[in-house]
């Protein structure tokens, strides 16, 4: 029996996290250099899944695993084959909460792995609604953001639950780093909506700005004007942490990326943990940004370009 094959990638979230929970916009890209594939092969014997985490029948799979178990039997319901057993091999570079998308990655890649062992291939916005069942077993109520941006190909603007290509205007060099916390998403997504809560107007206020920022942003980033985008995305650190998704390690790291000459820096995805984003001033700042990040205290660092239209 051929065996199938799904892949799909790392995201980062330039501007708008959190903010796309409550409708506003949002940018994202996808982080070429990190991805996640999924073999599927049917079997005779019990399912089996085999990857870092843990190794065995799906059975007995560890409750980490859930959002791969919901994505392969929402993918097995949408085929119709639900009797069918799987033995599924996944193998991830993505580090897992780091807000780096990882549970939307192996989801996609694990249902595109399943449906194409039964034999079937599904449009995007069958698969987008395949992912998304899987990542409200992960953290609740996602926006979507995560499962487009994972199977995206360059940058994203994300509005009312959709994607569209983002115009760049020249090339864009990102320093990401691993602060080595993991990040909460849903303790994260919940902290906001309790704050919300108690304080509407200030949250608010400040989900406009973000979403403010998005916009403008956009136009930043199509004009090619990096010392904006720089400025946006340190607004919006700051944004975030009176929002209470921030982290000691995450303003250490962003501090950091900004005395190294960074043009901008925040915290990128759930937060409470998770990675900084830092936008270089060019691609040979990136490398004196990356080592100074990683003496900073990194736990890891990769470097990933936009590409722009000159
Ligand atoms: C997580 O990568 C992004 C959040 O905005 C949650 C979501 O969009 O569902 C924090």
């Amino acid at each position: 029996v051929p065996v199938a094959v799904g892949r799909a990638g790392a995201k980062a979230i330039l501007l708008g996290e959190h903010a796309v929970v409550y409708g506003r916009p949002a940018i994202a890209i996808p982080v070429r250099a990190l991805g996640v594939e999924a073999h599927a092969r049917p079997t005779d014997g019990p399912a089996r899944l085999s990857s870092s985490l843990y190794h065995g029948p799906i059975t007995r799979a560890p409750e980490r695993l859930a959002v791969t178990l919901t994505a392969m039997s929402a993918a097995l319901a949408a085929a119709g084959r639900e009797d069918l057993a799987l033995d599924i091999a996944i193998e991830s570079s993505v580090p897992a909460e780091r807000g780096l998308g990882s549970s939307a990655a192996v989801s996609a890649a694990v249902i595109e792995a399943t449906l194409g062992a039964c034999g079937i291939r599904v449009d995007d916005e069958r698969m987008h609604e395949l992912i998304q069942t899987a990542e409200r077993a992960a953290h609740g109520s996602p926006s979507g953001l995560d499962a487009r941006t994972v199977r995206a190909r360059a940058a994203v603007w994300f509005d009312g639950g959709r994607i569209e290509p983002v115009t760049v205007g020249r090339d864009l060099t990102f320093v990401i780093a691993d602060s080595g916390v993991r990040g909460r998403t849903r303790e994260a997504v919940t902290a906001v909506a309790e704050r919300r809560r108690a304080d509407p107007t200030g949250i608010e206020a400040a989900l406009d700005e973000l979403g403010g920022l998005a916009t403008a942003l956009r136009e930043q980033v199509s004009a090619g004007a990096r010392d904006d985008i720089g400025h946006a995305m340190s607004r919006a650190h700051t944004l975030l942490n009176g929002m209470g998704v921030g982290d000691p390690a995450l303003d250490h790291l962003v501090h950091a990326a900004t005395s190294a000459g960074a043009l901008g820096a925040k915290l990128t995805g759930g937060g409470r943990g998770g990675c900084v984003l830092a936008l270089a001033a060019d691609a040979g700042a990136a490398v004196e940004l990356s080592q100074r990040l990683t003496r900073a205290g990194a736990a890891a660092v990769w470097t990933t370009t936009v590409e722009g239209a000159a």
